[in-house]
This record gives C-alpha cells, structure tokens and sequence, in this order.
C-alpha cells in the first residue's frame, strides 16, 4: 500500500493546489491513502469547516493539525464531528477533537497519530509520554500506525522517530515549513522524515510575503501577515511503500512538486 503524506497547506495557493493538482498527483503516485497537515489551510491561519469540507473532498483522507489548530474559533465548535481530523494529542485531556484515530481503508486499519513537540513550541504536555500511553493500543489495534510529529526542533523530531522506531509505520515532522532531505527507513522499519515540508506559494518565508517577514526583521515593529498568492507554487511531502502484512515500511521518497503558470 502506498501512502501520501503532505506538509502544511498554506491558505488558498495551498487549497488551491490540493483541488486542481492532487487528484492527478494522487493517480501518478499511486497513493491509496493521502494524510495532509491542515494547521495553515485557512489564511496561514488555523482551518475552517468550510475549508476543511473542501480539503477532505479533495480527497484527502486524513487532516493533521499543529499548534495553530484553534486560530479559526469555529474549529472548537465543529471539530468533535470529523473523524478525519486529528488534532496533536498531547493537549490537555478536555481539549476538543481527538489526538488519534483508526480508518478502515480496503480492509488495512490505518492509524493516525498527531503530536506537538515542546522545544520552542507551546507548553503542552510530553509528546514522549503520550506516545507511550497511546501507541501500545494504537499499533494493536491497527495494521499501520501513521505519526505526524508536529514540531520545531530537528533533534526532538529526530528522537522521536528513533523513539517509536519498529512501532510506527511512518514518524514524519511537520512545522517548519522546510522540506528537509533525510527521508529514510530507520534500522526497525519505520519511514521518517525531519520534516515534509508544505503545500503552498514558494516564494514566500513559510508561506508569507517575503517583504512582510523583512520588514518586521528589518524594523521590530508589528506587521499584519499575508499570504503570498503568487504563483510559483510548491506540494512537498513523502510517498511510503508500506507492507501492510507486518506494518513496516519498504521505502520512502520525497515528494516535491512546483506548479507555475507555464
Ligand atoms: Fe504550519
Ligand atoms: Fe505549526
């Protein structure tokens, strides 16, 4: 089985590439199952319903959040209906929606798990002690366990895929924003990757206008982020061979895709 994940979907050059170009990426890849992190889907900000409806339409089959999850209010409210979202699960425990969910897809029970990280990140509980209370019952219960580590740092990414080495079918990083080149199979058979990278314009500073992240540099003052719309346009994520027999995986290539006018 082949499975296609993609890193954050970034406003509307992000949708709009998951709506006129994953259908086509999907055929080509011969991706059964796609996984995509939803966290900057709606203006850079968090994700709407009507937005995540669009996405999930798309299809995407699972969307992943991160640390910008309740940036659209409306997402505490919808979130418990949609068991296609996952959201990081080391929230505190009365946090709307759910850290991890099993799909039946052709007969494989696929696993989703989504964590945030701590180093540099908003001071959620330890990703490492969720995984440990989770992840005995998630690999049980399914046939392949899917991770979307959402985090800063290369080392806590890093550790975390050689912390759930054997046990997770895929342990990939989300962000950052940046497609980082170490996918690889780690020595127990788990897929990682540092960090997929994200759907959206490429010519901006993790999806923002360039000038914008300048001038806030160049001057500390406050400035109001907007998305740079133009084309060209970037998909980056990982394509993972899984043998669905034993939840391993065979192989994993990086996807990275540039879309412009002509
Ligand atoms: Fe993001
Ligand atoms: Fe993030």
């Amino acid at each position: 089985m082949k499975i296609l994940m993609l890193g954050d979907i970034v406003g509307r050059p992000g949708r709009q590439i998951v709506r006129e170009y994953l259908p086509s990426i999907r055929k080509k890849l011969g991706a059964d199952f796609v996984v995509a992190n939803g966290e900057n889907a709606s203006g850079g900000n968090g994700l709407t319903e009507k937005n995540a409806k669009q996405l999930l339409a798309a299809p995407i089959d699972v969307l992943t959040m991160g640390n910008h999850v309740w940036k659209q209010r409306e997402t505490r409210d919808y979130i418990d209906r949609y068991d296609r979202i996952v959201r990081p699960i080391n929230y505190p425990p009365k946090t709307p929606g759910q850290g991890a969910h099993i799909y039946e897809h052709d007969g494989v029970r696929i696993a989703v798990l989504n964590m945030s990280g701590q180093s540099f990140m908003d001071n959620l509980d330890s990703p490492f002690t969720a995984a440990e209370q989770v992840v005995p019952e998630l690999v049980a219960d399914s046939d392949i366990l899917l991770v979307d580590f959402h985090a800063e740092t290369t080392s806590e990414k890093i550790a975390m895929g050689f912390y759930l080495d054997g046990k997770a079918t895929a342990v990939v990083g989300t962000h950052t924003h940046v497609q980082t080149a170490d996918a690889r199979v780690l020595p127990k058979g788990t897929a990682f990757i540092t960090d997929l990278g994200m759907t959206g314009p490429l010519n901006g500073i993790l999806g923002v206008k360039a000038g914008i992240i300048i001038e806030q540099l160049t001057t500390k003052m406050p400035v109001r982020y907007e998305i740079e719309r133009q084309m060209p346009w970037q998909l980056n994520g990982v394509l993972i061979d899984v043998d669905e027999g034993t939840g391993r995986a065979r192989h994993i290539e990086r996807v990275y895709e540039i879309f412009d006018e002509n």
